[in-house]
């Protein structure tokens, strides 16, 4: 966008400030009419493409709101940063290196072929493929104690009890058989710790739980914070933990268009198909956005462009 880079310095502007380029960059962007609503998943077809909020929570816990900051969607692929999160607090930098990986496929989040291109690793946790693998590693006897820890964990990140869109739920389930096939893929080549129907189950329910931009800014703030959840004051995960996270967003978050986000806006970032992003700048805070219209890849086009605005006026880029 137009506006100059603010310096890059230790903090943020004044809060007042904050407020108003949070608004500006709102008034600025809510009018663009660019992208689709994802409709592989039926019951996403029928989002207001008009919806759009975006919400900045700062480490000390402070929160700035601009437009529909509270109206509810599906977490989607944002919970696959989380989720990693959890399985790097329980099992380790070393193990999720070697059992996931941390690089970009450079192809699409559901791609099948990078499996095959890659003697079935899956590369890393943010595409379909490492989520699902990465979801089997969570601890459990089973299915269920696995959903559990993810439900309990996710809930801590956002400091509410998340709740599930059953119609969403449903509508994946019943339409997942991509997903279901590279569970398949990945037994395959013995790289899912877990019944394969099963995996895909717990991974489709995280991806259904409700959130809000306000609730993905304060996640996105606990790992900016180091695992402390600014607003509930409760340690999540370890700092360690959110450093590995962070450099895998930066890297993979945004899918095969990672690079180009981080020439853009320079921030370790999660986007999910229902049009949620969830932007960390560490140290300082996180911006939760929201608006259904998606690019090629799967992103929020005014979700990018309102964190590549706010990226530059609030002086977050890390580069
Ligand atoms: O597995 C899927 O296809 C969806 N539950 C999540 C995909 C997603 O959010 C991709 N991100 N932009």
């Amino acid at each position: 966008p137009d506006v100059p880079q603010r310096a890059l310095t230790g903090d943020l502007p004044a809060e007042s400030t904050v407020e108003e380029l949070l608004q500006a960059a709102h008034a600025r962007y809510a009018p663009l009419g660019e992208g689709e609503v994802a409709d592989y998943i039926p019951a996403l077809a029928e989002a207001d493409p008009a919806l759009f909020g975006l919400a900045l929570t700062e480490v000390d816990g402070t929160q700035h709101l601009a437009g529909d900051t509270s109206a509810p969607f599906t977490i989607q692929s944002i919970s696959k940063a989380f989720v990693l999160a959890l399985v790097l607090e329980a099992i380790g930098h070393e193990e999720v290196h070697r059992i996931v990986g941390v690089n970009n496929t450079g192809l699409p989040f559901n791609s099948v072929i990078a499996l095959e291109l890659n003697a079935g690793s899956p590369m890393n946790p943010m595409v379909n493929a490492g989520a699902i693998a990465t979801t089997a590693l969570m601890p459990g006897a089973d299915a269920e104690q696995r959903w559990q820890g993810v439900h309990e964990g996710l809930s801590r990140f956002a400091g509410r009890s998340l709740e599930i869109d059953e119609r969403v739920l449903r509508s994946e389930s019943a339409s997942n058989h991509r997903n279901r096939g590279i569970a398949s893929l990945l037994a395959s080549y013995e790289r899912l710790r877990g019944d394969a129907p099963e995996m895909v189950e717990v991974y489709t329910r995280q991806c259904s739980l409700l959130v809000t931009a306000e609730d993905l800014a304060v996640m996105g703030a606990t790992l900016a914070d180091g695992g402390l959840n600014p607003v509930t004051g409760e340690q999540v995960v370890s700092a360690e933990v959110c450093r590995d996270t962070l450099a895998v967003l930066a890297a993979c978050g945004m899918y095969e268009l990672s690079g180009e986000w981080q020439f853009e806006i320079g921030l370790p970032a999660k986007s999910g198909v229902s049009g949620g992003i969830v932007a960390v700048a560490p140290g300082k805070g996180a911006l939760g956005v929201f608006s259904p219209p998606l690019d090629r890849a799967g992103n929020s086009v005014r979700g990018q462009r309102a964190c590549a605005h706010l990226a530059r006026t609030l002086g977050l880029n890390l580069f």
